[in-house]
């Protein structure tokens, strides 16, 4: 059991499939060069404690950069005898200083701490990359906004026309609670960024090691308060599995949306040919894939975060192996990210609207009945009996098969003598939407207030 971290106690080395089991440098190889740059640090902080001359740190330290570069260029990988990436790197480290000099950096740390840190440094680099990408996709859907400002388009609830809407607005409402993703990114980076260094096994260490030096240089904001928590507690992981799922499940609201829009029926968009795909049967077709990929991996990602906390439900303290599992879950999460919103935002950057078709269909199905009822309360009608009389006016319009605004003036009058032909001001698309210029509402002043908002925010996160 030659070069094992921990061989020494034991007689015999590990049976063949609980080497297999125990494995994990297929995976944890992604913590390589953290792993390294954190070896850089605790080497400094045991030089400053006297446990490493001046001599031996500037060895340890070159020995540890020739290392970082073979890593990265890949002359140096683990071996098949390798348990983990912090084992198969102190061999590297040895094979490139010798016995003595590599053998003095294990001192004051344990791969508890170490794996824990160093997860911490791949989550906070990880989410950073997957804001960049979210906000691609913003960008995308302010840039639409932008170009379709007087756009119209049937608003709807419960997938029923309920009100008309303009298209940016309903655009922006996509942007918005990605906008919020991105935010809560850069929150749960905060708690993400405290050191584990220095908490040892769990119970601390006894060598004068100072885990704030450690934290600063690794570019953490403050050492862990306990070494028993820092040890074993995933909390930062589920929080970034959560934000991560979070964006693909908004993700897939738009993607629906989007499949929707490009159905024969709907028409209300066109899709690049660049960012959709064809059928090996059917020639005619032009298939939505990007968009039903986005929905698909949003059920993937929830299946990480639920994975990972069922990992961590009922875990004693503290460091179980249970918490190798932790890392699968999180790298795949960001790899989908990575992989899927650069897609979509080329899905939604290409995306041609057909402004005609919507605003065909805007004032369809008597979404203007609201705005009947909103200009009686603005008479002075009481909302109750404007209601009433807003549905009896379509009940009229409907068996006639014409719309509300074809009514004529008698029948309004017959309706409610409240009706008056001035009612028709509002019973256009335009003059309704105009109408709800309350802030946050689908007038194009607000509209327009809220796409420069947009468009600031998202260029200062
Ligand atoms: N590879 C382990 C992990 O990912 C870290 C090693 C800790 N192992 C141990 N026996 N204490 O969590």
């Amino acid at each position: 059991n030659e070069g094992s971290l921990w061989g020494a106690r034991f007689a015999e080395g590990p049976a063949d499939a609980l080497a297999a089991l125990s494995k994990s440098t297929h995976f944890d190889w992604a913590l390589a060069p953290y792993d390294i740059r954190a070896s850089k640090a605790h080497a400094r902080v045991l030089n400053r404690a006297g446990l490493l001359t001046d001599d031996d740190l500037v060895g340890m330290i070159d020995g540890l950069d020739r290392l970082a570069s073979d890593v990265a260029d890949g002359s140096f990988g683990p071996a098949e005898t390798d348990e983990d990436v912090h084992g198969a790197l102190e061999r590297g480290l040895i094979e490139r200083v010798g016995a003595e000099l590599g053998g003095r950096l294990r001192a004051g740390r344990s791969r508890n701490d170490q794996v824990a840190a160093l997860f911490r440094m791949w989550v906070r680099d990880g989410i950073r990359r997957v804001a960049v990408v979210t906000l691609d996709v913003v960008d995308a859907l302010i840039a639409q906004a932008q170009a379709h400002p007087d756009a119209v388009m049937p608003g709807k609830t419960h997938l029923q026309a309920a009100q008309p809407v303009l298209l940016a607005h309903h655009l922006l409402a996509h942007a918005q609670p990605l906008l919020r993703d991105v935010d809560r990114l850069s929150d749960l980076d905060r708690r993400t960024a405290v050191s584990p260094y220095g908490s040892g096994a769990l119970a601390g260490s006894s060598l004068g090691l100072d885990p704030a030096a450690v934290a600063a240089d690794l570019g953490f904001d403050a050492p862990a308060e306990n070494s028993i928590d820092a040890t074993s507690s995933r909390d930062f992981a589920a929080e970034a599995a959560f934000v991560l799922a979070l964006i693909a499940v908004d993700v897939s609201r738009l993607a629906e949306e989007v499949i929707l829009w490009s159905t024969a029926e709907f028409g209300y968009v066109t899709l690049a040919d660049a960012w959709s795909t064809g059928s090996s049967i059917m020639p005619q077709k032009k298939n939505p894939d990007v968009a039903e990929l986005a929905r698909g991996k949003s059920g993937r990602l929830i299946g990480n975060l639920t994975g990972l906390l069922a990992t961590l439900k009922a875990q004693p303290l503290a460091y179980n192996r249970d918490l190798q599992e932790d890392k699968e879950p999180i790298f795949d999460s960001v790899a989908q990210l990575e992989l899927l919103l650069p897609a979509v935002a080329g899905l939604v950057a290409t995306l041609t609207f057909h402004e005609d078709r919507m605003a065909e269909l805007a004032p369809a199905g008597f979404t203007l009945a609201t705005d009947i009822a909103e200009w009686l309360v603005r008479e002075g009608v009481p909302f109750r009996v404007a209601h009433e009389v807003a549905g009896a006016s379509v009940r009229v319009a409907e068996e006639r098969g014409v719309g509300l605004i074809d009514l004529d003036d008698e029948t309004l009058q017959s309706i409610n003598p409240a009706l008056t032909p001035e009612v028709r001001s509002v019973l256009t698309v335009r003059g309704s939407i105009e109408s709800r210029d309350a802030h946050g509402g689908t007038a194009s002043v607000q509209v327009d207030r809220q796409r420069a908002k947009a468009q600031e925010l998202s260029a200062s996160l």
